[in-house]
């Protein structure tokens, strides 16, 4: 495939972090500036009927038996989907895509939390992903006590001290993934939803 030439950014964070919030912000943002970006998000993807069925069969609630490298695999056949029919030739066509998640949640979630060998991971991932890489990722970090007080004003107060453990390993993983990356920018939850937005966007200004 040609060399992209839009930029890829992805939002990354854990559950409640504020990423949903965040790029509807990003997208404005960019539209004052009048530079065309396209929003998707994994699993699955804008657009993609086929990355999205794949969505639906990993996100199934009935599925709960479903093994730890069949979860994985599907995060990857769903990505592979999406990037070869829907980001890649958005970049080309010169656009801003703004992912919600990409791979460093694969690293983070099926890696750190569900403990599958990074270098399986990265491997497998490397390829489904025709290897294209971030130019930035955005990770917005939150405290699994700091994400359980959103839920609970959400009323999904499902959080008991296994998936608290869970939800920082997760974290950890996303910093230790951050670390020394200078295509990483990492910036807390907590605080104004419209101060976090301002220094998402002068982040993106740089790059752009
Ligand atoms: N800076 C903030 N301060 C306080 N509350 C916030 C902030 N940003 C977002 N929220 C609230 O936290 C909740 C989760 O936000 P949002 O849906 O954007 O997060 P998310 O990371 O996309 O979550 P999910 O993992 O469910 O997709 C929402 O109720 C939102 O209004
Ligand atoms: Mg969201």
């Amino acid at each position: 495939m040609p060399e992209p030439r839009g930029k890829f950014i992805v939002i990354e964070g854990g559950d409640k972090s504020g990423k949903t919030t965040q790029i509807e912000l990003l997208k404005k943002f960019l539209d004052s500036k009048k530079i065309d970006c396209f929003l998707t998000r994994e699993p699955g993807g804008t657009n993609s009927a086929i990355a999205e069925k794949i969505r639906a069969i990993i996100l199934d609630p009935r599925h709960q038996e479903m093994d730890a490298r069949t979860e994985l695999l599907l995060y990857l056949a769903s990505r592979a989907q999406h990037v070869s029919e829907v980001i890649k030739p958005a970049l080309e066509a010169g656009k801003i895509v703004i992912c919600d998640r990409f791979d460093a949640s694969t690293f983070a979630y099926q890696g750190a939390a569900r403990q599958i060998e990074s270098d399986i991971i990265k491997s497998i991932n490397d390829w489904a992903k025709y290897g294209l890489a971030p130019d930035l990722t955005v990770y917005i970090d939150i405290t699994p006590e700091q994400a359980a007080v959103r839920r609970r004003d959400e009323k999904h107060d499902r959080l008991d001290a296994e998936t608290k453990e869970f939800h920082e390993v997760v974290r950890q993983s996303y910093l230790e993934q951050a670390e020394g990356n200078d295509k990483w920018f990492v910036v807390s939850a907590i605080g104004s939803i419209d101060d976090i937005a301002e220094k998402i966007q002068n982040k993106v200004d740089d790059i752009l």
